[in-house]
């Protein structure tokens, strides 16, 4: 029997990085609708995060939510905020390594730490979190309320694809996330552990505010995407949920562009 589509995730916990704005902060919220307890994970803003974990826990809502800073990218950190996860929580099911960040420079200007700082976040965080949540997924073994130990989704961008001038670092970092995503699933299959991406195009968040800010640049943007509309962060949300779902579970090792079309090389629309 089909489960009730808004309590699909009852009695999980999911760690949402990033998840105090973008698409960070609607996936949280899209997993608290669905019932998962949530662990909203922020660097910088804690207002915004606490905001997160209040709108989660408001309008007699199942779901908990705690707020955790944490660096994805140093060890120690992420293993506290597993540490006190568990502690509140009693376990780990899903984890979405949503964190990201863009530090943009023409490639000959690019600075050694515009560089690092980008890979250190967006690949090497992916990493560490992954790595702990597999951990906890083995140490506590099967549950019933899943088909999989534990799930991962990894946050990664159309851009793990597609090649992007004036942004090197960040375009790494993706391909990066790729590759990483695809080596986890085929390692991880065999012990129940589900491993996909989800990949974003340009969705309409901080984080490009000069793609969308003015008319002239939103119909730059436009030329881009065949759907000719820009994303919103629910329409990650959702698919982020159905990726933690029984409902996906034959989905392994699989990236989900959620683009509006932009991965269809646009440009021979009317040429070529
Ligand atoms: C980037 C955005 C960009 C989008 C499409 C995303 O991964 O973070 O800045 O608008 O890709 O190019």
């Amino acid at each position: 029997m089909r489960q009730n589509p808004h309590h699909r995730l009852l009695g999980q916990t999911c760690i949402v990085t990033g998840a105090n704005s973008g698409i960070g902060k609607e996936i949280a919220l899209s997993m608290g609708r669905d019932c998962a307890n949530v662990v909203v994970n922020y660097i910088t803003d804690a207002a915004a995060a606490e905001e997160v974990a209040n709108q989660i826990e408001a309008s007699d809502a199942i779901a908990k939510a705690i707020t955790f800073k944490a660096d994805v990218s140093k060890e120690d950190q992420v293993q506290e905020m597993f540490k006190t996860a568990k502690q509140h929580f009693g376990t780990v099911d899903i984890m979405v390594n949503n964190a990201g960040m863009q530090r943009d420079a023409a490639f000959h200007e690019m600075t050694l730490q515009q560089w690092q700082q980008v890979l250190d976040v967006n690949l090497t965080g992916q990493f560490l979190c992954s790595r702990e949540a597999t951990r906890e997924f083995l140490s506590r073994g099967k549950v019933d309320y899943s088909c999989a130990l534990g799930k991962i989704i990894c946050v990664s961008s159309v851009h793990e694809v597609i090649p992007w001038a004036g942004h090197a670092n960040y375009a790494a970092s993706k391909g990066g996330v790729m590759l990483l995503m695809k080596s986890m699933a085929q390692e991880l299959g065999s012990k129940g552990i589900r491993v996909n991406s989800i990949a974003p195009g340009a969705i309409q968040t901080p984080i490009n505010r000069d793609a969308w800010e003015t008319p002239e640049a939103l119909n730059e943007l436009l030329k881009l995407i065949p759907y000719k509309r820009i994303g919103q962060p629910a329409d990650i949300g959702a698919a982020a949920v159905w990726l933690a779902t029984d409902e996906s579970d034959y989905i392994h090792g699989t990236t989900l562009f959620i683009d509006g079309g932009m991965t269809l090389y646009p440009g021979f629309t009317t040429n070529g």
